[in-house]
């Protein structure tokens, strides 16, 4: 009998090397005689132990890592196809701390499967989900929904069975389900993992969608850095369409619903709902005014759903399992779980799922294991790029939509940025008007001119030209385009400047240090 050894396909453990470990284990394997099935999965999200090679033993499977090529004959000589012992043996995959403390919903599969192969997905509950969909009104799929308070995972965090149920209401010939798998946020990646890892949880979450709203039609606005998403979601895409899932006749139901493919433009602004659509007609990715809804008049004018990769996948698990499986998950009006994803200077980075409630200091110090460096840290940005710049005093907060609106921070899609204490805020608040001036879709004032000036007066702060002034106008400016932006580009830009500057005042000079006394 051949052992099973999984040596992950997803970027991240690309980047480090699994495809030559992966060719290693296959030639070494021949070269012993060795019956091997190579299983090509995702990752588990544990990235400083990538490439993880995980093998298939009588007590479950058990994991190496990191693995590098040239230690792949000392783990045949280790015996490692039966789980013997080696310098890199990690133990039980599901035992692994980092792992076995996170409660994973929608990465429940995640590097388990075969992303690839419906019967794997299907093994493991997949499409389970569509079954009972098929079996409910419209109205009910959507009531679903919203009693399981799922919110946008995107970064707005709007109630997902809302803006459903208003898609559902509106009369036309053609609606449509279009995926934002554009993931423009720093530090994120946990949409890229899950298409790699599991896209048929994204195709199922798409075609509930389409049955609940009546649109036939689904688009992926995958962005263009993702080519190895973008080979998996289009072997899946044939697999589910090979398998009766997509196309005329959905899973024998008579209902029909096609899905492709698109690939974005790298501009962060096409994240945005609007210029994505804009973008997804061929036209240059420009934010357009609301109203009207997307949902009314979304994509070629018609109803559209539009969501986030990861609401969509949460819904298959939100049908199986009833509303309130995913409703006992979290606090407050924060329902569910929420794939935190800690980068930056950090010992374990990776993706950590979790129901909504955890601290931010339970990530960055139990999971993350503190910086990399070795240095203490200081500043967090949570939420992307627009997202705040949090200090140690802050980090007991618990991760809910609601107490970081408090804070005057965001959780956004959960990217988590960690800094030690060599990094300079005044320059990080410089950046985030960098960013924004660079990024700016260029439709409205506040943002296209505002961030440009923003740059200047950082600059100027920086110089320690009339510091006092130039930091009341930057204040005066950050208001000006959190109230008058017509997106959230320029409306949260503020959002890391003005916690630089409220947190950090000693990076600013004497004049900020004195302000915030
Ligand atoms: C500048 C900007 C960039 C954005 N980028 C993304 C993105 O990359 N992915 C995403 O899902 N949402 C992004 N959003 C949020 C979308 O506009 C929208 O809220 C989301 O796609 C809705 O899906 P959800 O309700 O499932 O979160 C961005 C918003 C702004 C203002
Ligand atoms: S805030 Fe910026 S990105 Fe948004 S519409 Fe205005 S110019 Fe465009």
């Amino acid at each position: 009998m051949s052992a099973t050894v999984f040596v992950p396909r997803d970027s991240a453990a690309l980047a480090v090397g699994a495809e030559a470990v992966a060719g290693a284990i296959a030639a070494e394997a021949q070269r012993r005689g060795e019956p091997v099935r190579l299983v090509r999965n995702g990752s588990r999200g544990l990235l400083w132990l990538e490439p993880l090679v995980e093998v298939e033993t009588a007590a479950g499977r058990t994991a190496y890592g990191a693995v590098a090529p040239e230690q792949v004959a000392g783990l045949f000589d280790a015996g490692f196809l039966v789980g013997g012992k080696h310098p890199s043996c990690l133990g039980l995959t599901e035992e692994i701390v980092y792992l076995k403390r996170q409660e994973r919903v929608t990465f429940a599969r995640c590097g388990v499967i075969d992303p690839i192969a419906v019967a794997d997905y299907e093994r493991l509950g997949g499409y389970a989900g569509l079954a009972r969909a098929i079996d409910l009104t419209p109205e009910a799929i959507v009531a679903q929904l919203t009693e399981s308070g799922l919110r946008g995972r995107g970064g707005a965090a709007f109630p997902t069975g809302v803006k459903w149920k208003t898609v559902l209401g509106a009369t036309a010939a053609q609606k449509y389900v279009v995926c934002n798998a554009d993931e423009g946020d720093s530090g994120t990646f946990a949409d890229r993992m899950l298409m790699e890892g599991d896209p048929h949880a994204l195709i199922e979450g798409m075609l509930i969608a389409g049955l609940a709203v009546g649109a036939t039609q689904g688009y992926v606005y995958l962005r263009s850095e993702y080519p190895q998403a973008k080979r998996v979601l289009e072997e899946a895409i044939a697999a589910a369409r090979a398998a009766g899932y997509l196309g005329a006749d959905v899973g024998g139901t008579g209902r029909r619903f096609e899905l492709e493919l698109r690939m974005g433009a790298s501009s962060y602004v096409c994240g945005e709902e609007t210029a994505l659509l804009e973008s997804l007609e061929g036209r240059r990715g420009i934010v357009r005014a609301k109203p009207p809804l997307p949902a009314l008049q979304g994509l070629f004018g018609k109803p559209t759903v539009i969501n986030n990769v990861l609401s969509f996948a949460a819904v298959p698990t939100i049908l199986a399992r009833g509303a309130e499986f995913y409703r006992d998950f979290g606090v407050g009006r924060s329902r569910g779980t929420l794939a935190f994803q800690l980068a930056g200077n950090l010992k374990r980075g990776g993706l950590v799922e979790m129901a909504f409630g955890v601290t931010l200091r339970e990530l960055l110090e139990d999971f993350g294991g503190g910086s990399a460096s070795g240095r203490p840290l200081r500043a967090v940005q949570v939420g992307g790029p627009l997202g705040a710049y949090l200090p140690a005093s802050r980090w007991d907060t618990p991760m809910d939509y609601e107490a970081f609106a408090a804070l005057g921070a965001a959780l956004g899609h959960g990217g988590i940025v960690a800094f030690d204490d060599t990094v300079d805020m005044s320059k990080m608040a410089r950046y985030a008007m960098q960013f924004c001036a660079i990024e700016s879709c260029g439709k409205c004032t506040p943002c296209r001119i505002g961030a440009t000036r923003g740059v200047e007066v950082v600059d100027r702060i920086i110089a320690g030209v009339a510091r006092t002034r130039q930091i009341a106008l930057l204040r005066d400016l950050c208001d000006t385009m959190q109230n008058g932006s017509l997106c959230a580009m320029g409306s949260m830009t503020p959002y890391p400047v003005l916690s630089a500057l409220d947190h950090f005042p000693e990076d600013f000079g004497s004049a900020a240090r004195a302000k915030a006394a």
